[in-house]
């Protein structure tokens, strides 16, 4: 039985990796901080690391836990923006859950668009308050209209069925296109000068970083939506808020956000938030914010964890990393 130190523990986490550990040979230690350089060093009589979405695994952090002997960081998650795989490579294996449940972020957000476009969250809070006026509530036709679709992997093709099962006319951008694809791939500026909606299903890397700027805005549709449900840097929040403001967007919504480390998945209720371009994003009425919930269905849980205590069993008894994240 070998030993991993769980960071960033929610007790929905719990659940699904206390129900298969014992399956798959592994204890866990579950510790509720996030993973940075301060706390790497709670690693220390472990043989493996797990880690999520908003954890540091930047320099400083890898070498405390190679200094304690630490071989493998698993991050429950499909993204690995927050690893220093440079740093990793030769050093500590990185391994992933590479797809859990596409069908869960799609599906999220279409929710999220549907939800943005008729207003269901504004309505639902009016009529608890016997409020049943429709003022303010009209939305538009999704049949008909363009969606622009950036990157077309697992979750961005799934997204372009449920969209075209809409009705929509779909324009896709991707650097490595599909040879399969049965929708229109153009380049990004003509995504962004043809489409009514923006939605991005793209990883964020150097490239893809705050591909939504005042340039690409400036670009696109009068009364735009955009939606991301993938990283929150894929968009300058500054631009975003500009142009919410001006109405030359007209809408936006968004599972992440590019500073949510220091906030989603807390209770914050209780204080005061110290980001003023979130705080205006979440005060306007055409913006929807979720808490990177787009994944969170039971099936997807459920996935993560079977994955990732497969991913800490193979390597521990077979020493094989079927999904290792390399340094390219
Ligand atoms: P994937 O790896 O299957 O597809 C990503 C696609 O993006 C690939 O086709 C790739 O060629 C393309 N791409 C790469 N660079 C690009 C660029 N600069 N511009 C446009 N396209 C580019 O990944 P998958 O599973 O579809 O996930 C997409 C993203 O969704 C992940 O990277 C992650 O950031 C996000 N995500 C968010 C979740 C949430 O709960 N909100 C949960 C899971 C993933």
């Amino acid at each position: 039985m070998k030993t991993i130190s769980f960071f960033d523990t929610k007790p929905y986490d719990k659940v699904y990796f206390d129900a298969y550990k014992a399956k798959y040979h592994i204890d866990i230690i579950y510790h509720e901080t996030k993973l940075n350089k301060g706390s790497a060093i709670l690693a220390k009589n472990s043989q493996g690391v797990c880690a999520f979405v908003n954890d540091t695994l930047d320099r400083e952090t890898l070498e405390t836990l190679c200094e304690s002997g630490i071989e493998i960081v698993a991050m429950r998650c499909a993204g690995y923006n927050n690893v220093d795989l440079k740093f990793a490579k030769g050093k500590i294996h990185i391994v992933r859950v590479p797809a859990y449940s596409p069908h869960a972020v799609a599906e999220a957000t279409m929710g999220m668009l549907l939800t943005l476009n008729r207003k269901f969250h504004r309505a639902y809070n009016r009529t608890r308050e016997y409020n049943f006026s429709i003022n303010g509530l009209n939305g538009f036709d999704l049949y008909g209209k363009t969606i622009g679709v950036v990157g077309t992997g697992q979750i961005g093709r799934i997204f372009i069925k449920i969209c075209k099962g809409f009705g929509m006319n779909i324009l896709a951008y991707d650097p490595y296109p599909a040879q399969d694809a049965d929708f229109q791939y153009v380049d990004f500026n003509e995504l962004c000068e043809k489409s009514d909606i923006i939605s991005l299903h793209c990883p964020l890397t150097k490239e893809s970083h705050y591909i939504i700027n005042q340039k690409s805005i400036e670009k696109m549709k009068q009364g735009v939506y955009i939606i991301n449900t993938s990283r929150g840097a894929l968009i300058d929040s500054d631009d975003l808020l500009e142009n919410i403001k001006s109405g030359k967007i007209g809408g936006a919504a968004l599972d992440v956000y590019e500073e949510e480390s220091d906030f989603f998945f807390e209770d914050l209720s209780n204080t005061i938030v110290h980001d003023d371009v979130l705080s205006r994003l979440i005060s306007m009425p055409n913006v929807l914010v979720t808490s990177h919930q787009a994944f969170f269905t039971n099936e997807a849980i459920e996935n993560i964890a079977k994955t990732t205590l497969g991913n800490f069993q193979e390597f521990f008894d077979v020493g094989t990393l079927t999904n290792e994240v390399c340094y390219k």
